[in-house]
């Protein structure tokens, strides 16, 4: 169905109600969307971005809906496929339209989409094209979450197009953000899962848009923000550097050795004033995990000992923490082990990324005994006077 924001401007994008897995890795809970806008100028028509392949059908459907017999622009804010997928297709049925974009998403349109590169448009960060009683002003957001992100704003509709940038997995029948406090999660998950390990770039371009007036913000997932300033917000908060006095233990247990020393460690961590979000690794949905990790002073991970070195679900763990570089400041290991093995080594050896400060483990002979609960009490000891030293206690 096409939507009409503003006057002459449409949602014709598609909703994905049953996607439940993004790039093989990240659950979609709550499905997702591929937003495209139709911008009918005066004397031109532009597309902003087009959607998944196996929406193809819906995005032409909705074209043709909103009457469109001519695009002369599709703008390409992203290479990713779940946006530039379908523009082979729009350029088959609209064959006088250009690709819009910068050098480096051409390249990779080119490479991946094996599109003509004689239909493209190069522009430049700044520039703008006008469509007669409407411009579009290209304003380059690198590294949200690709190198060559890029954004459209329409100063006469203080509309932002920013793509993944502020958008959030979520499948709805509404157009605008209705609920904040659902988008809020949403729209914080699907940060942790991409945008957090390029914290520092986001917090550039949060700085480049902040001269921008925006009153709406049309994002290529989820709902449309009418009122910009609380997803702004949001991504202020998430992205700068201060931590909560948080812990997100990460565990996994064979055979309840690890289990034990959790429960006792989590209490221990408690009592010491400090909030915790306990993850047992088998089966834990990715998502949820990495939104603790958005806020959490402090991540251990829980381990045994298997195949002489550690869990590869716990291993899993640490290196997808390392890949999402959250700014936790403070990191340590417990573990149980039945004779010996790398367990500890290859966990640390996993979070090279983390500018962390790693806290003196506790791994227990087997069952774990009352030296090993004295050990652990020491670790929450130690982890809640960093909290402390921080000003987070
Ligand atoms: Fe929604 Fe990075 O693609």
């Amino acid at each position: 169905m096409a939507n009409e924001l503003k006057p002459n401007i449409y949602s014709v994008g598609a909703v994905d109600w049953d996607r439940r897995l993004f790039d093989e890795l990240i659950p979609l809970p709550d499905g997702t969307s591929y937003n495209a806008y139709l911008i009918k100028g005066s004397e031109k028509t532009a597309l902003l971005d087009a959607v998944d392949p196996a929406k193809t059908t819906v995005l032409l459907d909705n074209l043709v809906k909103a009457g469109t017999e001519q695009i002369d622009y599709i703008v390409a804010h992203h290479a990713e496929q779940d946006h530039s997928g379908a523009i082979p297709d729009v350029l088959l049925f609209y064959p006088d339209a250009k690709v819009v974009t910068n050098a480096k998403c051409k390249a990779m349109l080119v490479d991946h989409l094996h599109i003509d590169p004689d239909r493209f448009l190069v522009v430049e960060d700044g520039q703008e094209l006008s469509l007669g009683d409407k411009t579009l002003r290209f304003v380059f957001i690198p590294w949200v979450h690709w190198p060559e992100t890029m954004a459209t704003y329409i100063p006469q509709d203080k509309i932002l197009f920013p793509c993944d940038f502020f958008g959030s997995h979520l499948a709805t029948s509404s157009l605008y953000v209705e609920d904040e406090p659902m988008v809020y999660e949403a729209a914080k998950r699907y940060y942790a899962e991409i945008m957090m390990p390029f914290r520092a770039a986001i917090k550039n371009n949060l700085k480049k848009i902040a001269d921008l007036q925006i009153e709406m913000i049309a994002p290529s997932h989820g709902p449309v923000y009418q009122r910009p300033q609380f997803i702004i917000d949001a991504y202020k908060d998430w992205a700068g550097d201060d931590v909560k006095n948080e812990a997100v233990v990460a565990y996994v247990s064979m055979h309840g050795s690890v289990r034990k020393m959790v429960e006792h460690f989590v209490d221990a961590l408690i009592e010491r004033g400090i909030k915790v979000r306990q993850f047992n690794l088998s089966g834990v949905d990715i998502g949820e995990l990495a939104m603790a990790l958005v806020d959490a002073a402090t991540v251990v991970i829980g381990t045994p000992t298997v195949l002489v070195g550690a869990h590869p679900l716990a291993a899993y763990a640490a290196m997808l923490t390392n890949a999402l570089r959250p700014k936790t400041r403070f990191v340590s290991v417990i573990g149980s082990s039945g004779w010996s093995g790398k367990m500890l080594e290859q966990i640390t050896g996993l979070i090279g990324n983390l500018k962390v400060d790693v806290i003196e483990p506790v791994v227990a002979k087997g069952l774990p005994r009352d030296a090993d609960f004295e050990s652990l009490d020491k670790l929450a000891d130690k982890i809640a006077a960093k909290h402390k030293e921080i000003g987070l206690i």
